[in-house]
């Protein structure tokens, strides 16, 4: 039985030691892009109650970018079509500054995004906190 305990306690503790950010830092986080995002479940919980200017934002890790039920300029559609798919990496530099991000992705210096928010920092701790309320990723 103890080792049993054990064994799950070493499960639980894998999950967070991949991730570098801290969710409970990324919850606090989480209240400069409520103006604009929502978490709400796909069986309609709401997790974060938000705005409607962007895309809700439950379930993003795995996601293909520009996926969720929202008008998204077309940059951000034609990045997701060509491949992008949010991880940690790509999502911290997409809110560092969005706009820079989908031109590199894009190879194209007329790239446009429609979220005009950058994030200076914290991104890593975001992404942790979205991960820790979204399913598990495949
Ligand atoms: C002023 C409003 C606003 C704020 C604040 C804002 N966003 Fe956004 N966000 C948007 C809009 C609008 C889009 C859609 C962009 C497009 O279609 O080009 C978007 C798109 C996104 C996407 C792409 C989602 C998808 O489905 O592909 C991510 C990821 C994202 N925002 C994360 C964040 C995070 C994290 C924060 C807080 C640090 C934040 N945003 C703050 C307006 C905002």
């Amino acid at each position: 039985m103890k080792r049993l305990i054990a064994t799950a306690a070493l499960a639980m503790l894998a999950v967070p030691a991949f991730a570098e950010g801290d969710a409970a830092k990324g919850e606090k986080g989480f209240k400069k892009c409520k103006s604009c995002h929502m978490i709400v479940s796909d069986d309609g919980e709401t997790i974060v109650k938000g705005g409607k200017t962007g895309p809700n934002l439950f379930g993003l890790p795995g996601r293909a970018a520009g996926t969720a039920d929202f008008k998204y300029g077309a940059d951000l559609v034609a990045a997701g079509e060509a491949g992008l798919v949010w991880d940690e990496a790509n999502f911290v530099a997409y809110t560092t500054d969005p706009k820079a991000f989908l031109q590199e992705t894009l190879g194209s210096t007329s790239a446009k995004s429609k979220m005009s928010f950058k994030l200076k920092k914290g991104g890593e701790d975001i992404w942790a906190y979205l991960v820790s309320v979204s399913p598990a990723a495949e």
